[in-house]
């Protein structure tokens, strides 16, 4: 067994919730969520459903051509969303309510409307030219390599009023900035500092491995189909091509060395996750380097991994062999980039999710909704807002950025009744909601509520070791936490029929994804279909 660390920071120890703030809860009749909304709904997050921390996607001024991904302004707040008075608010909120608050950094690309790249832009010569990458066509005028945009089509726009390209591996609304050039990195630093200085516990770094790039910028190579990879997302021609030149390059470690290094001036256990999509486990565990670069690279594996448990089980063990004795796994299953989990695991199989995302060994972090089981909701087409859906046929986030449902009836509790917001409600909103899950036993809230609950109370699900059990139907996920003399036991079923695996005799239940369950028969318990369940193997407690 590892040896227990003596102490465990709140990054550590905590679940983080995501907000996507233009859907969480509106204060202006605008229609899209603001940042009183989310102070107004601080109550809810720390009590009723008791988490430890919220990330907050981005909320700076932008002309939102990526819905905030595109910053005009790495110091302040977009008006749709309120004022820095009203962040100062929010933060100074949470804290008191035991909330740590995490927001995002976008470092890649800023928007195009940034004064920097409108300077940069403006002449050839001008100080800020070597801001942004910017590079003369090739001999017949094309751009110049082979490097496509993640959002479709090549990621060099031409500039004709001074005849070179600049590189935007998103949209042509996002240009890189170059972080070679140390003035970048000087003045990008200090906008972690202009938040800092003000009170945040930490960042979400948007596409943290895109900063660097080759510096000779050499042509990407074809793509050679990975088994291994097959079931994660397809995003088209972009993976046709083996993105080793375009981003992740190694001088990025260095990068992340020196930005802790600026966490490290402040004291409160400030804390970085990287956004970085990298499956290859070695690759994307240097990003912890030796405890001094990222705290963690968001762990996506899961989020694309077929629900099917020997498929779940290697996923996590290859992250734990990956990860270095010091560092922190974390989870994700779902965010503003990805289908609803309850759609994509299906239905029948969220409740299960929620109880395999807050029992692995590592952060969960949840997505917004997903604690009420939202389902990814349809839009049509004349709705569509996502800049990449409205490029790429099939592949518009919208579906899983429709407004938080707080209480039946018209608005929904998060828009005035009589406005239409940024995006329709899902149309099981009537139902699925907070005020109806709330006083509703079998909602997928209460599972939540109560899955959250015991993770406080119970130490091993936080900080205990994780060993997956052997000898138990090939369908079923097991594994125990192990802390000192506390022991948890966790069985998934895969199956859309009942399992039955045995279990010490004096074992208790904890939680089931069935809140009618009441307890196990002894030495032997049958798992309905799709049925989660946590136990106290030698205990005797009651049920949460
Ligand atoms: C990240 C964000 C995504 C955004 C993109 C470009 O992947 O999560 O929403 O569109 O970066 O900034």
């Amino acid at each position: 067994m590892v040896a227990e660390p003596t102490r465990l920071e709140w990054w550590k120890t905590g679940v983080v919730y995501q907000i996507y703030p233009r859907s969480f809860k509106d204060t202006t009749g605008s229609g899209t969520g603001d940042l009183p909304g989310i102070t107004s709904r601080l109550g809810y997050l720390s009590d009723t459903l008791g988490v430890d921390a919220i990330w907050i996607s981005p909320f700076y001024p932008s002309p939102m051509a990526d819905f905030g991904y595109d910053v005009a302004d790495y110091t302040d707040v977009d008006p749709m969303f309120g004022t820095l008075g009203d962040f100062d608010e929010l933060l100074g909120e949470a804290h008191d309510s035991g909330l740590r608050v995490i927001i995002d950094w976008v470092p890649n690309h800023t928007s195009d409307r940034h004064p920097w790249f409108l300077e940069s832009r403006g002449s050839r010569t001008n100080a800020r030219r070597d801001w942004y990458v910017w590079r003369d066509p090739k001999r017949d005028g094309s751009p110049p390599n082979n490097w496509r945009s993640v959002f479709g089509g090549p990621a060099w726009e031409f500039d004709e009023q001074t005849g070179q390209y600049y590189l935007h591996s998103f949209l042509r609304e996002q240009p890189d900035l170059n972080w070679r050039n140390p003035a970048v990195e000087a003045a990008m630093f200090d906008t972690l500092r202009f938040w800092l200085d003000r009170g945040v516990d930490g960042f979400r770094i948007d596409v943290a491995h895109f900063i660097m790039k080759d510096p000779d910028l050499t042509d990407n190579p074809r793509a050679v189909p990975s088994a291994g990879e097959a079931d994660f997302k397809d995003l088209g021609d972009y993976d046709a091509w083996e993105h080793v030149n375009d981003k992740g390059h190694r001088d990025v470690h260095a990068v992340f060395r020196r930005l802790r290094s600026v966490l490290d001036e402040y004291d409160g256990d400030r804390f970085t996750v990287g956004e970085i999509h990298i499956f290859d486990w070695d690759r994307w565990a240097a990003y912890y380097g030796d405890g001094d670069e990222l705290h963690m690279p968001f762990n996506f594996s899961l989020v694309w991994a077929r629900w099917d448990a020997g498929a779940i089980r290697s996923r996590v063990e290859a992250l734990e062999a990956a990860i270095p004795a010091f560092a922190w796994p974390n989870y994700v299953l779902g965010n503003h980039d990805e289908q609803r989990l309850a759609t994509r695991y299906g239905p029948e199989n969220e409740r299960a999710a929620a109880v395999l995302l807050l029992t692995l060994r590592g952060q969960p972090t949840i997505y917004y909704g997903d604690e009420l089981g939202l389902r990814e909701t349809p839009i049509p087409g004349a709705r569509l807002q996502d800049p990449w859906g409205l490029r790429v046929p099939g592949m518009s986030r919208d579906g899983c950025r429709t407004p938080m449902p707080w209480t039946p009836g018209p608005g929904h509790g998060f828009t005035d009744p009589t406005v239409e917001p940024w995006l329709p409600f899902g149309d099981d909103a009537q139902t699925r909601n907070v005020e109806e899950e709330f006083a509703d036993e079998g909602s997928t809230l209460t599972l939540y509520r109560r899955m959250l609950r015991l993770r406080r109370n119970r130490t091993s699900l936080v900080a205990g070791t994780i060993e997956f059990l052997n000898g138990i139907p090939g369908d079923v996920l097991g594994f125990r936490r192990d802390l000192g003399n506390e022991r948890t036991t966790v069985f998934v079923n895969f199956a859309d029929e009942e399992r039955s695996v045995d279990v010490e005799p004096g074992a208790a239940l904890l939680l089931s994804t069935d809140h009618r369950r009441t307890g196990i028969g002894s030495g032997r318990l049958t798992l309905a279909a799709n049925e989660a369940v946590v136990l106290d193997p030698g205990g005797d407690r009651r049920p949460i």
